[in-house]
C-alpha cells in the first residue's frame, strides 16, 4: 500500500515526462505551489541546463526552484510557456478544479493562463465527482473583507477568514464553506465580478488540461 506521500511522488514524476517533452533552451516551464509541486520541482532541478528556468506561482515555489539553482523569471519577462504544472484541492471529471489551500491562488491563476498546458498533478483522493467538500478559497481586498463575507452569505456560502494569513500580494483568504458548486463556471465568473474579490479559487473557465493522478494501481491520465 502506497503512503499519500509516495503517490504524490509518482504524479510529480509523471509529470516530468512533459518537461521531456517540451525540454529546450529558450523553454520557461509554470510552476505551481504545494507540497505535489514541491517534489515536481525537486525533479525539475535534474534538467538545469535543458531547459532556460522556471515562473513560479507563490515565493514558495521561487524559493524552492531556487535553491536547486534553477533561474526564477519574472512572468513579465516571459510570454509564452508550453506547460504549467501544479496540484489542486479538487479536482472533477471535466478537470475543473478548487485551487489555493495554499493561499496562492491569484498568481496561479495569472501563471496558468500563460501557458499552453495546465497539467494537474495529484493523488487519487483529490477526484471528486462533485466538488465542494474542501473549502473554496477567496482572495479579498483586506477592506472588503465584510463586504464580500456578506455576499457569499447571500450565495449560500460560510465564510472564514483565514487566520493569520496574508497571500504574496498582501491580501487575505476567506474559505467559503457549504457553496453549491453545480455550475463551476457560472459560479466562477459570477464571483469573479464581486468588487473586492481578487481571485477564487475556481479553476473551471480555464481548468486543466491534463490531470496526471496516481492511484495504488499507477498513475491515471485523463485529458480534457
Ligand atoms: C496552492 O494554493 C493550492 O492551489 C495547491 O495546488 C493545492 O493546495 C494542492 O496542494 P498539495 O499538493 O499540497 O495537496
Amino acid at each position: 500500500m502506497l503512503s499519500q506521500q509516495e503517490l504524490k511522488q509518482q504524479a510529480a514524476d509523471a509529470a516530468l515526462q512533459f518537461v521531456d517533452e517540451v525540454a529546450a533552451p529558450d523553454v520557461v516551464i509554470g510552476v505551481g505551489t504545494g507540497s505535489t509541486a514541491d517534489l515536481f520541482i525537486d525533479g525539475l532541478a535534474a534538467y538545469q541546463g535543458r531547459i532556460r528556468g522556471a515562473v513560479a506561482s507563490s515565493e514558495r515555489s521561487a524559493a524552492r526552484l531556487a535553491s536547486h539553482g534553477i533561474e526564477v523569471f519574472d512572468l513579465n519577462d516571459v510570454a509564452w510557456m508550453p506547460i504549467y504544472v501544479d496540484g489542486a484541492d479538487e479536482i472533477d471529471d471535466h478537470l475543473h478544479m478548487i485551487k489555493g489551500g495554499g493561499g496562492a491562488l491569484t498568481r496561479e491563476k495569472i501563471v496558468a493562463s500563460v501557458a499552453e498546458k495546465f497539467i494537474c498533478i495529484a493523488d487519487e483522493s483529490k477526484l471528486v465527482e462533485h466538488m465542494g467538500t474542501f473549502p473554496l478559497p477567496i482572495e479579498v481586498i483586506p477592506m472588503a473583507r465584510e463586504a464580500v463575507a456578506r455576499i457569499v452569505r447571500l450565495l449560500g456560502g460560510t465564510p472564514n477568514l483565514r487566520a493569520g494569513f496574508t497571500t504574496d500580494n498582501g491580501n487575505m483568504i476567506l474559505d467559503v464553506k457549504g457553496m453549491r458548486i453545480t455550475e463551476p463556471q457560472g459560479l466562477e465568473k459570477v464571483l469573479n465580478d464581486i468588487p473586492g474579490i481578487v481571485t477564487n479559487g475556481l479553476f473551471a473557465l480555464r481548468g486543466a488540461d491534463v490531470a496526471l493522478l496516481a492511484t495504488q494501481s499507477g498513475v491515471r491520465r485523463l485529458d480534457k
